[in-house]
């Protein structure tokens, strides 16, 4: 009975579907508890490459339980044709599973993410998909829950506590024409068809499993730094992927929670707005983002790139108790002659070694770097640590030590089998 918050350390896009999936091979739950369609997690098998932005990757595992917890926000749209998209690719969904106190993203909600961001004078750079307007509306009080799904009276109630709301605003602050009560209730009731059939208290399918002494796994989207308390406010998302989260977010106990593993790149990306310490705008980065593919999943954007930082990895430990690191995208730096770590931050001549929450002090920050030699080795084949060039072990351990956490897991490529596991998880 082991159960393992699974958390990004950095601004997302940390290889964390990739990781867990797998994990999963040995999981008999995965669980998403916050979040929704902003996130979008990778997992190659074979040839095969599969993009997931709400259904846990373990789906992949056909034994696997794998539940979207009442802290996601769940489009149903999006979950529908995922849903679909998983058939067509001849995996099964038998095993899943929705909260019925999860939030739905309604159409309202993409539309003000959207209006919203165009009026901002400070970008965040949101995805677009209406996830914190929904957020908004779960703590107004005012939200439409999987469970009004369940009957079109409960709908219609739900729908009738909002919608004047919505549209009042829409129509009066952005000359938008809002929605129609009659069209958004049909179209909710025909995704009630595919989605009611797979609403659980999912809270009590996780203490069961743990009663019965089974493995769980908690899959975290986003990272540390995009989370609403702990990340660089306002560039971030509106709910906490930190390891504090999964207890609310799934309906466990925090006591309940065994190990947390961080999952980190060997170097720093960001998607969106906010300050980045360690960016690489020169050809470097551009060789970090071609050789990383750092595209991203869910918009396409191209990832801004930079060299690991040090002071971030070293807060992520801290906030969310991490037990564990699991280094992904290692191979990326195969191609670098030195690679620069930012160890510490250089504020108005001032040594920083911790991460300061005003934005205004992070963004005059100056990265202090330590430069390690490269290995220029493709370690893309390796399959245990003690067979990696000794300056790539070299700069793992510095890394483990520069931040304060052991090292679980190594990945250095996206495959199932590049994956070295240093330290049983399951
Ligand atoms: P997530 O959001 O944390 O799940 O990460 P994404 O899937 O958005 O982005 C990570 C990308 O890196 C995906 O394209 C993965 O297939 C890929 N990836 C994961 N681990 C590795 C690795 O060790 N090496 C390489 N080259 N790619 C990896
Ligand atoms: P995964 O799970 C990277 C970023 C957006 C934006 C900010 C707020 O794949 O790691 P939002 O739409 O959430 O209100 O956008 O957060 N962001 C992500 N960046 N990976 C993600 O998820 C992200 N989810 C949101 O780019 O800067
Ligand atoms: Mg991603």
């Amino acid at each position: 009975m082991t159960v393992v918050a699974l958390v990004g350390t950095q601004w997302g896009d940390e290889g964390k579907g990739k990781i867990t999936d797998v994990l999963a091979s040995k999981a008999d739950v995965v669980a998403r508890y916050q979040g929704g369609n902003n996130a979008g997690h990778t997992v190659v098998v074979g040839d095969t490459t599969y993009k997931l932005h709400l259904i846990p990757s373990g789906i992949l595992y056909e034994g696997t339980t794998c539940l979207i917890g009442n802290g996601v926000v769940v489009d149903p749209k999006v979950l529908c044709e995922e849903i679909a998209y998983l058939h067509q690719s001849g995996i099964s969904t038998a095993n899943l599973y929705v909260s019925e106190k999860a939030h739905l993203i309604m159409p309202y909600h993409r539309v003000l993410d959207q209006l919203e961001e165009s009026q901002r004078t400070l970008k965040i750079g949101t995805t677009g998909r209406g996830i914190g307007p929904a957020y908004v509306d779960k703590f107004m009080r005012m939200g439409v829950r999987m469970l009004d799904l369940k009957s079109r009276e409960s709908l219609e109630r739900a729908i009738d506590q909002v919608l004047p709301f919505k549209n009042q605003l829409l129509q009066q602050v952005y000359d938008h024409p809002g929605f129609i009560r009659e069209e958004l209730v049909e179209e909710y009731l025909a995704y009630a068809e595919t989605i009611v059939p797979l609403l659980a208290d999912t809270s009590l399918v996780v203490h069961e499993a743990r009663q019965a002494g089974k493995s769980i796994l908690l899959e975290g989207a986003q990272g540390t730094l995009l989370d609403v308390d702990h990340g660089t406010y306002p560039f971030v998302t509106s709910s906490n992927p930190t390891a504090g989260g999964a207890a609310p977010g799934i309906g466990i106990g925090p006591n309940h929670i065994n190990q947390v593993i961080g999952v980190v790149k060997s170097y720093t990306t960001r998607v969106g707005e906010g300050p980045f310490v360690s960016e690489l705008n020169d050809a470097t980065g551009d060789l970090i983002r071609e050789r990383g593919r750092e595209f991203g999943t869910t918009t396409g954007r191209p990832r801004r790139c930079g060299w690991f930082d040090a002071v971030l990895v070293r807060y992520a430990v801290r906030v969310n108790g991490l037990t564990g690191l699991a280094i992904t995208l290692l191979d990326v730096l195969d191609a670098l002659e030195t690679i620069k770590v930012c160890v510490a931050y250089e504020y108005r001549g001032e040594r920083l070694e911790q991460m300061p929450a005003d934005l205004e002090v992070l963004k005059e920050c100056k990265p202090i770097y330590q430069e390690l030699p490269g290995w220029q080795v493709d370690t893309t084949k390796v399959q245990t640590f003690a067979d990696l060039p000794l300056p790539a072990k070299e700069y793992l351990t510095f890394l483990a030590e520069q931040v304060g956490c052991p090292i679980q897991i190594v990945s250095v490529g996206p495959r199932r089998d590049q994956t070295m596991l240093l330290q049983e998880v399951f």
